[in-house]
């Protein structure tokens, strides 16, 4: 195999460097902006969003991908009474978020936000409550616009304060912030009067910065939020899934404990890939540090998806302590090699193979950052094996199509 590493980084160097030149711009007017608000206040300098939170990547549920605007009260409680049930929130999946369309197309007359009527008559405070009572928190949705992006609900643009502090009221623990209706401005204006208006309404709330990756949020997302969305969408399909994780990637150095790249929701349950597809995707969004958000009907999980995520192993990979970000070390056509160091001196690999063949996949240790004459233990957490023997210089397998195989190496002497 070729090794493409190397050829890769002066072009991310050159990338950097143009983008750089692009942002002077809004660089400049962006730090005279957090001059001003870091300067009217007690807040933190370097970075505006100080909650404490994201230490590890979010995890929990939301509603757009399978039910989009179908929602309302009964079925969020259901959802949170599953997430229960299932025994997934003992596994850490505790946000239950309501996406987009949750709310009346009006303020009321003195400026607030209103819970639809027709779908959520007990308003959010009670839903809360209920959630919080199983002992989950729970996320609400608003848009950096003058409208969220269906249009059937006002955006916060103007209102960040008067929202912060409805949303702190609520009880609400983690607002995902979009970018639709934006009025042309930039987000590196419109997004940190949020940060602020949420560290000025006395609640720790969660800030996902969905700013769909237009202005390369990984550059600044990280003094303004806890996660940035790297891409647009994601939609049921391979081929979205596939170009997301790639996209995501490229901003690998960016991710750290408290603020996360995001390359957008889990689809995994919701029926437009193969088993091995969503086994993919869960594995390339746990070695990528990514929020793991369900988003299918948790109400009816079939066996076949609760065991893809419930694999407490590979949810381990996800959460561990270090919070470093894989990346992609080797590929070759479709054959890749992505990999990312753990705590306890481990690395975390994925063979992935993209193409239409079954094929055979090195994982060279020269590429993924451990000594090369180490002898390596190594642990396939799909199997929930520890391979018999151990491996010296490469470790081999071969892999599906679009299939791949997860491991954690270790070296032992
Ligand atoms: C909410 O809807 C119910 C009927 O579903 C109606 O009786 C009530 O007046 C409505 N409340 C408001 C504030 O519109
Ligand atoms: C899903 O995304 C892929 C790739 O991003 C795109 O080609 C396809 O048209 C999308 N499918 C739907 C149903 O939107
Ligand atoms: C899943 O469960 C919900 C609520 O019980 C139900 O409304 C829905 O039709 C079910 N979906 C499927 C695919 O069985
Ligand atoms: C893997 O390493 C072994 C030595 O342990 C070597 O014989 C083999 O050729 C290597 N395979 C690949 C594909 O690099």
């Amino acid at each position: 195999m070729e090794c493409r590493s190397y050829c890769k980084a002066p072009a991310v160097v050159v990338f950097v460097l143009a983008f750089s030149l692009v942002m002077l711009e809004t660089t400049v007017s962006a730090t005279s902006r957090m001059t001003e608000i870091a300067s009217d206040g007690d807040l933190l300098r370097r970075n505006l969003l100080a909650n404490g939170l994201g230490v590890t990547p979010p995890m929990g549920w939301n509603s757009w991908n399978h039910f989009a605007c179908n929602i309302n009260e009964k079925m969020i409680r259901e959802t949170a009474d599953a997430l229960v049930s299932t025994g997934l929130s003992k596994l850490g999946y505790e946000y239950v978020n309501i996406d987009d369309c949750w709310a009346e197309i009006a303020r009321d007359d003195k400026g607030n936000l209103v819970p639809k009527n027709s779908t959520f008559p007990s308003g959010m405070k009670a839903l809360a409550d209920y959630v919080h009572a199983k002992g989950l928190k729970i996320g609400i949705y608003s848009d950096a616009g003058y409208f969220t992006c269906s249009k059937t609900m006002p955006g916060s643009l103007g209102h960040e304060e008067q929202d912060a502090k409805t949303f702190a009221a609520w009880g609400i623990d983690y607002l995902k912030y979009d970018n639709c209706n934006n009025g042309n401005i930039k987000p590196t204006i419109r997004y940190p009067v949020m940060t602020r208006a949420l560290m000025k309404a006395g609640r720790p709330i969660f800030l996902s910065l969905c700013e769909w990756g237009d202005l390369h949020p990984a550059l600044w997302g990280d003094k303004l939020g806890n996660s940035w969305r790297t891409t647009n969408d994601i939609n049921d399909s391979w081929e979205s899934m596939i170009s997301r994780a790639d996209l995501n990637e490229i901003y690998a150095d960016y991710a750290r404990p408290g603020g996360w790249n995001d390359p957008d929701m889990l689809e995994v349950g919701n029926g437009g890939m193969t088993k091995d597809e969503y086994i993919v995707h869960f594995s390339l969004w746990a070695i990528s540090k990514a929020p793991l958000l369900l988003g299918c009907d948790l109400r009816n999980l079939t066996k076949e998806t609760k065991a893809i995520v419930t694999n407490t192993e590979v949810i381990a990979v996800n959460q561990d302590p270090l919070g470093v970000q894989a990346k992609k070390v080797r590929s070759e056509g479709d054959l890749e090699v992505w990999a990312g160091p753990l705590s306890g001196y481990r690395v975390a690999v994925v063979l992935l193979n993209r193409g239409p063949w079954r094929n055979a996949i090195s994982a060279q240790w020269d590429d993924i950052g451990i000594p090369p004459n180490s002898n390596v233990e190594a642990r396939d957490l799909w199997e929930h094996t520890t391979l018999k023997t151990t491996f010296v210089a490469n470790l081999t397998a071969t892999v599906d199509s679009h299939a791949c195989k997860l491991y954690i190496l270790k070296p032992i002497s």
